[in-house]
């Protein structure tokens, strides 16, 4: 295949055997470039427009217990119909813009409460054990898709670590830097920047919680939150939080940007729940994309209630929303 270098000459071509584990790394790279960057002129493209993505193939075990009834969203749509407000609000800005990001080479800070804090490679981060994992995700707009994953488990992060009886919480950050990222650089920033997420940690350590590298048998799209993001399939989509490179351990319940933007609309727990609905968005049905109709039921916990109903046991679920 063909490859196309139309980032700046002093941008290093990083091999894909530097940043892929060989025995996940099937073929040789390919460079994915936006079409627009592609078919200008290179004088004309605006700074932001000149960077590529690098994609490459990455192979995983499918995990056959999470296969939902619904076939996966195509990987077109999941790829261009994203929230990711570092790159703007729109929909489509994000799959537009997103490719000014350096994902490579990338750390994951971990600290907090645990016995060995360190920053972690993604090259050893991803040889921890990888699964494909086919997931309802649902986004608190109230539109659902199905996205086959790539990931490990975050409990298995957690013991690299050796999380303290204090840690009680965890807190993940995402990446915020101004000089690549377009939505970071409004006059008003759209909300309190890093965009920050936190789980308690039984929910953090459930066996669905993923911390995923990859869609689609690739590694991810920058606009899906490249290289490494949290994926949390019983949680509205708000609180899988993109590109991380911090996660802390903590004894207090941590608060989220968007829960800093907005208290009455983003509770910590953020369930998918049909009972509980949001001020703007009725939670009773969703739209699985591409439909335009909000056609089907909510289910409650995103249908994954077997894995997780027992965190909650006792709990009111409306006042804790
Ligand atoms: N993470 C960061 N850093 N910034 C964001 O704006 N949007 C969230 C979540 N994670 C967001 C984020 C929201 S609202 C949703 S619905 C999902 O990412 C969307 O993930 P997707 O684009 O892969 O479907």
């Amino acid at each position: 295949m063909t490859q196309f270098r139309i980032a700046p000459p002093d941008m290093p071509l990083i091999r894909a055997s530097e940043i892929t584990p060989k025995e996940v790394f099937l073929n040789r790279r390919q460079w994915l470039a936006g079409a627009g960057a592609l078919t200008s002129a290179a004088g004309l493209l605006a700074p932001s427009a000149q960077a590529a993505q690098v994609i490459e193939p990455l192979a995983a075990k499918p995990n056959k217990a999470f296969a939902p009834s619904d076939a996966p969203t195509d990987k077109k749509l999941a790829t261009t119909y994203n929230n990711y407000y570092e790159f703007g609000t729109s929909k489509s800005a994000p799959a537009n813009e997103a490719a000014t990001l350096t994902v490579r080479p990338w750390s994951v800070e971990v600290t907090g409460e645990v016995a060995k804090p360190r920053r972690i490679d993604l090259e050893e981060l991803m040889r921890l054990p990888l699964e494909e994992r086919i997931y309802r995700f649902r986004c608190v707009e109230a539109w659902s898709m199905v996205v086959p994953w790539i990931g490990f488990e975050f409990r298995h992060l957690a013991a690299l670590v050796e999380p303290t009886s204090k840690a009680r919480f965890v807190r993940f950050t995402s990446v915020a830097r101004k000089e690549e990222m377009t939505g970071l650089r409004t006059a008003v920033p759209v909300l309190d920047w890093p965009y920050t997420e936190g789980l308690r940690l039984d929910e953090a350590m459930n066996p669905l919680t993923l911390m995923s590298v990859g869609m689609y048998g690739e590694t991810l799209p920058n606009q899906n939150g490249a290289p490494i993001r949290l994926v949390v399939p019983w949680k509205y989509g708000f609180k899988s939080a993109k590109s991380i490179v911090k996660i802390e351990f903590l004894e207090q319940q941590p608060t989220s940007s968007w829960t800093k933007s907005a208290m009455h609309e983003y509770g910590f727990y953020s369930n998918v729940n049909p009972n509980v609905d949001h001020p703007r968005w009725s939670q009773k049905r969703e739209r699985l994309l591409p439909s335009l109709f909000a056609s089907r039921e909510t289910e409650l916990f995103n249908g994954y209630t077997a894995q997780v109903a027992s965190l909650y046991s006792g709990m009111d679920l409306k006042a804790n929303f």
